[in-house]
């Protein structure tokens, strides 16, 4: 199957469990009669087939666009039932990152993902309880807390780069992907798996995710197939390994600087500690959720800058100065002030966001106000979705859109926030915006500030194109780049 057809699939799936699911929950509530406003204008029908057909011919932005032109910024897809809003632009976009969970869920898109993690985390148990281990997150996220994390992931950067030769041609995609999984080893997992099994431990975790997320397991995550059968064996694989971890810090009061620490500390308001199953699976998924987004954003960030030379000497310039200030010595402020590498980052990312789109699913009806003035109200039973790689490719929210300009976001212009609130939301938003921004940024910059700072860099491929056909949207294909040490 090619990565269009399987990207196809992927997204024919996800619809069809969210379809099974809408009409679960239709026959559990009855639908509600008062409706003020009028809903968004629906395309069905024959239309389905030209969605399609513009879909695997020009993706999923081409798509989009074709009805955000004829029908404005909200509008329905009805997938032979299943109805999709579509909101566009940060004016309708205030309750789909600000609803409370009780009224459009993420939840209930997610459910695929309870065998993968466990039915003791996140989306396998109740709200409150979900919320208390997103704390458990922020808490371990938290700005004191990363600057621990600075020492050791400068160390990963610097000991990965120094087996590059004088010179040489890489594919870098390859590379950041093994050095970012080096530095999750190290950060979020500990020095345990990172010294003696990093390897053995993402071989693992590959299987437990791309098991997880086939067609097969998306659509029947109990049934007993091939697919699901491999993704148990991993977890239960992964989770001997991670069990003997904990048991062996507990047994010996050995604390260490990790997010696997964090989590084993972590208590929840009744003062109960974390099960070591809840341990497990919520350190998973945050290597799930961490891992392959900031590999996509390191190599698009690394593809943008190596086509725009003017942004990669203004980060030099920003690099000489930091280090200059800081005596050679990068710590978390130092980082901090490498705004235009920041900038740089940012920009990437608002280009070319590793989440495509947000989903949830409305139980209670809510109203939407467009730009222009129009009402509509969106009912229950719908799921929205907030398209993000569209969405941060506005025309009127974003000059010049296709332009790679990261000082779109410097003082004066400030072109996301002038915009309105979500604007930007490469990290999503509101109450289930990215917990692990701050250190996706400060990993990205680490890594091309000690590139950009030690080696002459030329893109020797063409400008890739996005491989849709993972979860993460990844430059496609290898990305062929020359380097050269520089001198001392
Ligand atoms: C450039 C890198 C990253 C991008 C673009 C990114 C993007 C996102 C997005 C869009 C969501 C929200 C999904 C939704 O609203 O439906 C999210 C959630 C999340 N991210 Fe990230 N992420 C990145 C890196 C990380 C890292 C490094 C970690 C952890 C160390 C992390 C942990 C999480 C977690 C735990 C959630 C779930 C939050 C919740 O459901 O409340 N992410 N991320």
């Amino acid at each position: 199957m090619d990565q269009t057809n399987s990207a196809l699939w992927f997204s024919i799936a996800l619809l069809f469990i969210i379809s099974v699911i809408t009409m679960i929950g239709r026959h559990r509530t009855a639908v509600n009669p008062t409706c003020n406003r009028p809903p968004p204008p629906v395309v069905s029908g024959c239309s389905l087939i030209g969605i399609l057909h513009t879909f695997l011919a020009k993706g999923m932005r081409a798509m989009i666009h074709d009805h955000y032109t004829q029908l404005g910024s909200v509008f329905t897809i009805n997938f032979f039932g299943l109805k999709v809003t579509f909101l566009i632009g940060p004016e309708v976009l205030g309750h789909f990152y600000q609803g409370l969970e009780s009224d459009i869920s993420l939840g209930d898109v997610l459910k695929f993902a309870v065998p993968m993690f466990g039915k003791e985390v996140l989306y396998g148990v109740d709200i409150a309880t979900r919320n208390e281990q997103t704390r458990f997150y922020v808490d371990a996220l938290k700005p004191s807390k990363l600057r621990s994390h600075v020492g050791p992931m400068l160390h990963e950067v610097e000991d990965y780069f120094s087996k590059w030769k004088q010179q040489g041609t890489v594919d870098l995609k390859g590379e950041l992907a093994k050095l970012l999984m080096l530095i999750s080893s190290r950060c979020l997992i500990g020095r345990e798996v990172r010294e003696k099994m990093a390897k053995e431990f993402y071989t693992l975790f590959c299987q437990l995710s791309d098991n997880g997320l086939c067609l097969t397991s998306i659509l029947f995550p109990y049934a007993p197939t091939l697919a699901n059968y491999r993704r148990d064996k991993a977890r239960a694989k992964l989770s001997a390994i991670l069990i003997k971890i904990v048991r062996s810090r507990k047994s010996s009061n050995q604390v260490e600087q990790d997010m696997l620490q964090n989590l084993i500390d972590s208590k929840y308001s009744d003062n109960r500690s974390t099960t070591e199953a809840e341990v497990i699976g919520l350190i998973l998924n945050l290597i799930f959720a961490g891992t392959h987004t900031s590999s996509a954003a390191s190599a698009w960030t690394g593809v943008c800058l190596l086509r725009n030379e003017r942004f990669m000497r203004a980060i030099r310039d920003e690099q000489k100065q930091i280090i200059q200030k800081y005596k050679g010595h990068i710590n978390y402020d130092a980082l901090m002030e490498m705004e235009t590498l920041q900038r740089c980052i940012k920009e990437a990312l608002r280009m070319h966001p590793p989440t495509a789109a947000n989903f949830r699913k409305v139980h209670k009806n809510f109203v939407v106000q467009t730009k222009e003035g129009d009402e509509y109200e969106i009912p229950r039973g719908h799921i929205i979705a907030s398209p993000i790689e569209f969405n941060s490719n506005i025309p009127h929210i974003y000059k010049d859109p296709d332009i790679y300009d990261p000082d779109r976001f410097g003082p004066g212009r400030e072109e996301d926030k002038v915009g309105g609130k979500y604007s930007y939301t490469a990290f999503s938003g509101g109450r289930h915006a990215c917990v692990g921004e701050a250190y996706a940024y400060m990993q990205i910059k680490i890594i091309w500030s000690h590139l950009l700072r030690n080696f002459d860099l030329k893109l020797v491929s063409p400008y890739p194109k996005t491989d849709r056909s993972k979860l993460a949207l990844e430059p496609k294909g290898k990305i062929m780049v020359r380097y050269k040490r520089l001198a001392a």
